[in-house]
Parts: structure tokens; sequence; C-alpha cells
């Protein structure tokens, strides 16, 4: 299956035990980003999955999602959008609320990001509960916009995040 064949890639991500809080073990993906070959494979492997699809734009989420966000907009020749944290965005923008583990935060758009119609593939490093792509979805949807996908690096099955996505298109190359 699809998770074997991607074992060379997981043996690069780094356990971290207890961080950043005691009991939690973090999936480091730093190991592997700083691998060319495996950061270019997960990348033209995304790219693959969507070569064929009518997309206007990639929105990523601050930060993580950066990494692989602008690197995919580049291969398949689309804008790039960025959903930043509360306060980094300069013009007018609309933010949205979710939840985390303890408490909540907010995540924020220019409003001018994404035109009415506009099909927007969403892509972040991890998808573990899913509730900053649910929010970013909310973004992009207010804003008039379609979703068009979800583009992961790993996914944390165990979190059900895909759940909290039901009626989206899930795509995620690793899973735990
Ligand atoms: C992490 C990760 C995803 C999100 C996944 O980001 O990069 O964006 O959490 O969690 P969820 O599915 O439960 O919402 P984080 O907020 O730690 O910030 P960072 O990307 O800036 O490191
Ligand atoms: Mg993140």
């Amino acid at each position: 299956g699809r998770s074997r064949a991607m074992d060379h890639l997981k043996a690069l991500i780094r356990d971290v035990p207890d961080f950043p809080t005691k009991g939690i073990l973090f999936k480091d993906i730093t190991t592997l980003l700083k691998d060319a070959d495996a950061f270019g494979e997960v990348i033209d492997r995304m790219a693959s999955r969507y070569v064929d699809d009518e997309i206007d734009l990639v929105a990523a989420i601050e930060s993580r999602g950066f990494i692989f966000g602008a690197p995919l907009a580049y291969e398949l020749g689309l804008g790039f959008v960025p959903v930043r944290k509360l306060g980094k965005l300069p013009a007018e923008t609309i933010e949205q609320e979710y939840t985390l583990e303890y408490g909540s935060n907010h995540l924020e758009m220019h409003v001018d990001a994404v035109q009415p119609g506009q099909r927007v593939l969403i892509v972040d490093d991890l998808l573990a509960t899913g509730g900053t792509a649910k929010a970013t979805a909310q973004l992009v949807e207010r804003l008039g916009g379609i979703v068009h996908g979800f583009a992961f690096m790993v996914e944390l099955t165990f979190l059900n995040g895909r759940s909290r996505l039901e009626g989206y298109d899930v795509f995620t190359l690793i899973q735990y």
C-alpha cells in the first residue's frame, strides 16, 4: 500500500518525545526537509496529484504550510495566498476562530486574496485534529472561493481530522 511505499520518507521524520509538552510524541519534519531528494519528492508527488486539475490558487497556512505551499504553487504554475495568524496581514482581512486542544486561535486572510468562484487548493504540513484546515476552508468560502481540496504531507489518522473535513477531497502522503 501507499504507507509502505512512503517508508523511505517516514524514516526521515524524527520522533521527539515530550514536545511541546510531556506525553506528546512530536513528528519533526525538519529532518526530512533538509534532505533535498526527499523534499523534492514530496513536492513532486503533491504536484502530480493536481497537475491535471482546474485550480486557480494555492493557499497555505502559516507557518509550516508555507514550506510546502509555495513550491507547490510554483510547480503547478499557480498564484500563492498566505493564510496567516492574527495581526500579520497589512490590508483589510477577514478572520476565523478555530479551537485548539486548550483554548482557541484565529487565522486571517486578505479580503481580496480570493475572488468569488476561484478554486483554491489548501496546503499544510500536517493534518492533526483538522481545526486549522477547517478554519481555512471557512475563510476561503466566506470570500466566495471554492475549496478544490486539501493537501498535507503528514496525517495523524488517530486524531480523526479527516472526519472534520468531510465532503472535501483530502490528500495526504504519509499516514501515522
Ligand atoms: C500545526 C501544523 C498544522 C496544525 C495541525 O501548526 O503545522 O498547521 O498544527 O493541527 P490541527 O489539525 O489540529 O489544527 P501550528 O499551529 O503548531 O503552527 P506552525 O505551523 O506555525 O508551527
Ligand atoms: Mg501549522
